[in-house]
């Protein structure tokens, strides 16, 4: 598969790039960022063209597929480019700001019979394809309760798109919460359908919100409850997942994440009758780890082996404008 790549600094250089070229039935062809310095740099690092225009960089190489990795702004129409020169697109997350053309960029893929993927890397990671397998195994039971944090620490950052409301889409929620959104969503095979949400910009001076509580209650019943921050040091943020369920818990730890590390401790303890004693003796729990892969190569990998199977599957890309549509109530509802 050849590809080119739009937004070449950033994401696209630390991880994406990377894993493009470590996988022999890839073939890098091109970069283009807005940035004459960063694609020029980029271009030469990774020993391809560079271009300044997108429309110039697809008129003037060839390739099956195009990486989008620029402000979340730039994610309709950028796609939109690359559907029109016939190209397969890998698309940064969120899909776009806002479900309406998130909706309609999908569905023009889908009208052309062009792939799009969307990248919530999350779903890859070893241990949440292991919390979906015990769950659907009944290794805890129905499951009631969830609970996630994700934070990273951005303070003010002159000119920093992320914290342009009308560059990023929004602040913590467009940029963390989507994330878990996409990834409770996978991990239960169900969907969230009542929303509720407290956010504020409490620490930082940008317009974006800096910290938010999203509290939901998805199709089957259960019970959720996100924590996203811009405003907790990251040595103090505990990335968590935990599942809690009739017959015990799956907990992870330092899973949501870039790498595919952290742990999955999970508790099988099923309870007959009502204890009025409710003495707690804590259960032992079987641990696993994180197998220490690439979540961009794994997820690279599925894009184009779906590309090459000649059976496209926007399985994935509509969960991922579903996740649009609850941003989109909680920033218009709460
Ligand atoms: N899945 C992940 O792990 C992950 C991690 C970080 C960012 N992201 C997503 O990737 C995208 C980019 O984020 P980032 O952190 O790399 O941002 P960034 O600001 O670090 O990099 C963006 C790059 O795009 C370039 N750019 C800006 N406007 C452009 C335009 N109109 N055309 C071409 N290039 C342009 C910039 O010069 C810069 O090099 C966002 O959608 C973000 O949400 C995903």
């Amino acid at each position: 598969m050849k590809w080119c790549v739009i937004g070449a600094g950033g994401i696209a250089d630390r991880r994406t790039i990377p894993a493009i070229i470590k996988d022999e039935k890839n073939t890098l062809v091109a970069v283009m960022d807005k940035n004459g310095d960063v694609a020029k740099a980029t271009g030469e690092k990774y020993g391809v063209a560079y271009f300044n225009d997108e429309e110039e960089m697809l008129k003037a190489v060839s390739c099956d597929a195009v990486y989008i990795a620029t402000p979340v702004m730039c994610h309709y129409e950028q796609s939109m480019i690359a559907l029109k020169y016939g190209k397969h697109v890998f698309l940064e997350k969120p899909v776009c700001a806002n479900a309406i053309d998130s909706r309609k960029l999908v569905d023009a893929f889908k009208k052309a019979n062009k792939q799009i993927n969307i990248g919530y890397m999350m779903k890859f990671h070893n241990l949440h394809v292991k919390a979906k397998e015990l769950i659907k195994n009944d290794e805890i039971g129905e499951v009631n309760t969830v609970r996630l944090q994700f934070t990273c620490w951005y303070p003010d950052i002159k000119g920093a798109w992320r914290q342009i409301k009308a560059l990023g889409g929004g602040g913590a929620i467009m940029d963390l919460g989507v994330h878990c959104i996409e990834l409770i969503e996978y991990i239960l095979d169900d969907e969230i359908e009542s929303v509720k949400s407290f956010y504020s910009t409490k620490t930082f001076s940008y317009e974006v919100e800096d910290g938010a509580i999203i509290i939901f209650r998805t199709k089957g019943g259960v019970l959720g409850h996100i924590d996203v921050n811009f405003n907790i040091p990251d040595d103090a943020s505990e990335s968590k997942l935990e599942l809690y369920g009739t017959k015990g818990y799956i907990q992870c730890n330092g899973t949501l994440a870039q790498e595919e590390v952290g742990k999955l401790s999970h508790l099988y303890a099923p309870q007959g009758d009502y204890s009025a004693a409710q003495n707690r003796t804590s259960g032992i729990a079987t641990i696993y780890e994180g197998e220490k892969g690439n979540l961009y190569e794994k997820q690279i990998k599925s894009f184009r082996e779906t590309v090459e199977s000649g059976v496209l599957d926007y399985y994935y890309a509509d969960r991922a404008v579903q996740v649009q549509e609850i941003v989109d109530r909680i920033y218009n509802e709460n």
